[in-house]
Parts: structure tokens; sequence; C-alpha cells
């Protein structure tokens, strides 16, 4: 009786050693899941995203940002969008609401933009993805324009989204 007890005890034991081992195990696949840099920026929740689009005029206050998401891929192929992100064929848009044109230091823009004296809000950026060159013949944005008005409101709130400071 009393060796039956005694190996139940050390099959307990036994059970909790094991117990004991998953949690360091399972600790360190928690620190290696992370596959972004540890400065990766951080994405707006649904409710900063919603707050952010809120502060933009109609119609861009109402805009689907999964739609803006999905027509600003073309955009990512030539600009980053994240807080002190690189310049690419475009410049880094982090903060390009409520800045000069052509006025990002680092970026070699076309001369015709520089004089245009916009300064970038939801209705400039509307205009300039319909068409640059109609907004600057010499414009160094290669980029043929988004036809359809209701994509162009939301890639704008995508983009404001993309490029603001997250509210806390
Ligand atoms: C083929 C590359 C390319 C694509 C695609 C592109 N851009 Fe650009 N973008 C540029 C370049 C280059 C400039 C600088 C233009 C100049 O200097 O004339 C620019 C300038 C801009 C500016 C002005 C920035 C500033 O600092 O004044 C905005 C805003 C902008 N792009 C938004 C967009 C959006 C939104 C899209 C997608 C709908 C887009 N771009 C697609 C290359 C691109």
């Amino acid at each position: 009786m009393t060796r039956v007890l005694v190996s139940m005890l050390a099959l307990a034991g036994a059970a909790a050693l094991l117990a004991g081992c998953g949690k360091p195990q399972s600790g360190s696949d928690q620190a290696a899941a992370p596959t972004e840099p540890a400065s990766a920026p951080a994405e707006a929740t649904p409710e900063q995203a919603k707050a952010i689009v809120a502060t933009l005029p109609a119609p861009y206050n109402a805009a689907d940002l999964d739609n803006g998401k999905l027509k600003f891929a073309i955009c990512r192929s030539c600009h980053t969008t994240a807080q002190g992100g690189p310049n690419m064929t475009g410049p880094n848009l982090y903060g390009v609401f409520g800045r000069k044109a052509g006025s990002l230091d680092g970026f070699s823009y076309s001369d015709g933009l520089k004089a245009t004296g916009i300064v970038w809000d939801a209705a400039h950026i509307d205009t300039w993805i319909t068409d640059p060159r109609a907004v600057v013949p010499t414009t160094k944005m290669t980029y043929f324009g988004l036809k359809d008005a209701k994509d162009r409101v939301d890639v704008v709130a995508y983009l404001k989204v993309q490029t603001s400071p997250l509210p806390k």
C-alpha cells in the first residue's frame, strides 16, 4: 500500500516536472514568434483609425479603409508611409497632410512640384492622384492616375491614417 502511494507520488512529481518543462519552452516560442523588427511602427487600432478619419472633411470622413488599403497597394510600390521610412522612387509620406508640396528633406523633387505652393490636404491629394501630370506636367510621379472617385476618397482616408500620429 505504501509502495503504491510512493509510486503515485513519484508519478505526480514526474507529471509536475513535465508540466514545468512545458513552460520555459512555450516562453521561448513566444519570444521567437514576432517576425517584424522591434522598431516596426504600431498599426492603428480600428478605433484609432476611426478617430483619425473623423478629422477629415466629407466625403473622406465616410471612407472605406479596407478598399483604400487595397487601392493604395500601387502607391506602396513607390512610397513608404511610416514615420522615418525611407524614400523610394517617391518620397516618404509620413506627415504629408499639412506638408508643403516638394518639401521633404533628402528627396529630389521636380522643380514643377516644388513651385506649386500646394499644402497637401485631402482635396489636393485627391486631385493629385486623379492625374499627377495634369497638376504638374513635369512631375517625376510617373503614375497614370486613379480614375474612380470613390477609390480616391478611400485611398486619401487610408493615407491619412497611415501617415498620422496615433491618437492615445
Ligand atoms: C511610379 C512611382 C509612384 C507611384 C506609383 C505613386 N507615386 Fe506619388 N510620388 C512619386 C514621385 C517620384 C513623387 C515626387 C513627384 C515630383 O517631384 O514631381 C511623388 C509625390 C507624391 C506626393 C507629394 C509628396 C510631397 O512630399 O510633396 C503625394 C502626396 C503622392 N505622391 C501620393 C501618391 C499616392 C496616394 C499614390 C497612389 C495613388 C502615389 N503617390 C503613387 C512616385 C510615385
